[in-house]
């Protein structure tokens, strides 16, 4: 049976991941490939629960290792439980958040460099998304367009988001051929034709598979 594919999104909070995902996923679904939808920290019974833990406000004293090894544990059950399975049926599955979102998190913006790497590659056992869209938004201004009270991460100085920023320039810089980046202050519309020219010539190649 031929694998399926695995599409991730990126980004600082607020620049648009989310009303992006649920258009491809219509787009996907006009084209009637079974398709599933996810998150990080999340998509499991356990990995939501690990997200109350990670997210919740009063959780002031989380040393950060802790904080980068509960989104590698998240991660960990959410690969084994949802992610990889479902490439294996064959199904495409868009990911809100990855590995990459614990690089440019903790390993920029907590300063924990490589070692966040270095833990997540046990989490992940070797899954490499196909493609990652990353929404590239000035924290500042992803953070006007939160209308919502800020979770523990969120509520980070700027100084934190500026440097997850830099990680995720670092990020697209290094991975060129999988990471695409993309001004997230465009329109939706123009952002997602823009998501939709990159995807089509993987879509092409996937089903000529
Ligand atoms: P994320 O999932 O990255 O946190 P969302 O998709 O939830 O971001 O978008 C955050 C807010 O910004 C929402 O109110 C959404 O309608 C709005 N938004 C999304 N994309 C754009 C855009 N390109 N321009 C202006 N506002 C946008
Ligand atoms: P999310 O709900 O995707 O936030 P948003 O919709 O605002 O973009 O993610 C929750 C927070 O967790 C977000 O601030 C990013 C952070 N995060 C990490 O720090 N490391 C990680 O590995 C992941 C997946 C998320």
């Amino acid at each position: 049976m031929k694998k399926g594919l695995f599409i991730t999104f990126e980004g600082p909070d607020g620049s648009g991941k989310s009303t992006q995902i649920s258009r491809l996923k219509k787009r996907l679904e006009s084209l009637h490939i079974s398709t599933i939808l996810t998150r990080e920290p999340g998509g499991t019974l356990i990995g939501e629960k690990i997200r109350e833990i990670i997210l919740d406000v009063e959780h002031t004293e989380m040393d950060h290792l802790t904080e980068a090894l509960l989104y590698a544990a998240a991660r960990s059950q959410h690969v084994s439980q949802v992610i990889q399975p479902a490439i294996d049926r064959g199904e495409a599955v868009i990911c809100d958040r990855f590995m990459d979102s614990s690089i440019a998190y903790q390993g920029f913006g907590r300063g924990l460099g490589d070692q966040v790497r270095i833990i997540n590659e046990y989490a992940v056992r070797g899954l490499v998304p196909d493609l990652t869209f990353l929404l590239l938004l000035d924290p500042a201004l992803g953070k006007k367009r939160i209308h919502r009270d800020y979770d523990r991460l969120e509520k980070e100085e700027d100084e934190f988001h500026q440097m997850v920023y830099q990680g995720y320039m670092q990020l697209a810089a290094a991975f060129p051929e999988r990471v695409v980046a993309i001004d997230a202050a465009k329109s939706i519309l123009e952002i997602e034709e823009e998501i939709n020219r990159h995807f089509d010539p993987l879509l092409e190649e996937w089903s000529n598979q």
